[in-house]
């Protein structure tokens, strides 16, 4: 069974309060969306590979850490996804980005896949898979089928909200993929939405309703 990790840090318990909150103009959305997207990378980035390195300081030499080289990619599910892709890519500025474009039709509420456009090495990357929200959990299970067909092994997939029915699904779809999240919710209501969740992160995020 995959981990499913709640990060409690209340940075970012304050930022999810504020970025839930109905009067949350787009742009505070944005910002807190990034701020938050920063903090979550610390945790999930908690267990990357170091290696010595040898270094000068200005007054002695020393053995140093540095990471160790492993090659990392952060691929958002479009839209919601990008608004986390800045925050993580300023924490590590050596990964690359994937894009996996899919929408929720809104009758099935399953998700329809338009676009995927990866780097060409991403079998050989730990992939940070991002969405701030796992409602019914089919958008994330079918972004790690994309990228497990495209041969990537180590992969984790971080959101903000998370529906008990996502996670269940979630890792009965992909025992070995391990999932964080800022908060896991109470439910999901007949419409698919997550209760009390935040409302359509991608409609906030860019201001299309
Ligand atoms: C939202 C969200 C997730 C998906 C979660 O995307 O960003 O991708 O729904 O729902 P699920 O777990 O039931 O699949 P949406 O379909 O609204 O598209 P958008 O990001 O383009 O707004
Ligand atoms: N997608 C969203 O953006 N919000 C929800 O509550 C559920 C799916």
């Amino acid at each position: 069974m995959s981990k499913f990790q709640v990060v409690e840090h209340p940075l970012i318990q304050h930022k999810l309060s504020i970025l839930r909150r109905k009067e949350t103009s787009s742009k505070e959305f944005r910002e807190l969306v990034d701020e938050i997207g920063m903090l979550m990378a610390y945790e999930v980035s908690r267990d990357l590979p170091l290696e010595d390195v040898e270094i000068d300081t200005p007054v002695a030499h020393m053995t140093a850490q540095r990471l160790a080289g492993k090659k990392l990619a952060i691929v958002p599910i479009l839209r919601a996804g990008i608004g986390m892709v800045d925050g993580i890519y300023k924490l590590i500025p050596a990964a690359r980005v994937g894009h996996i474009g899919m929408y929720r039709d809104e009758e099935t509420l399953k998700p329809v896949e338009y676009l995927v456009k990866m780097p060409t090495d991403i079998a050989e990357r730990q992939v940070f898979l991002v969405d701030p929200m796992l409602a019914t959990g089919g958008s994330a299970i079918l972004g790690v089928d994309v990228l497990k067909k495209r041969g990537v092994k180590n992969i984790k997939f971080v959101c903000l909200v998370a529906a008990p029915e996502g996670v269940k699904a979630f890792q009965k779809a992909h025992p070995d993929v391990d999932m964080y999240a800022a908060a896991l919710d109470d439910h999901l209501n007949e419409q698919g939405y997550i209760i009390p969740g935040l409302g359509d992160a991608g409609d906030r995020l860019f201001g299309t309703k």
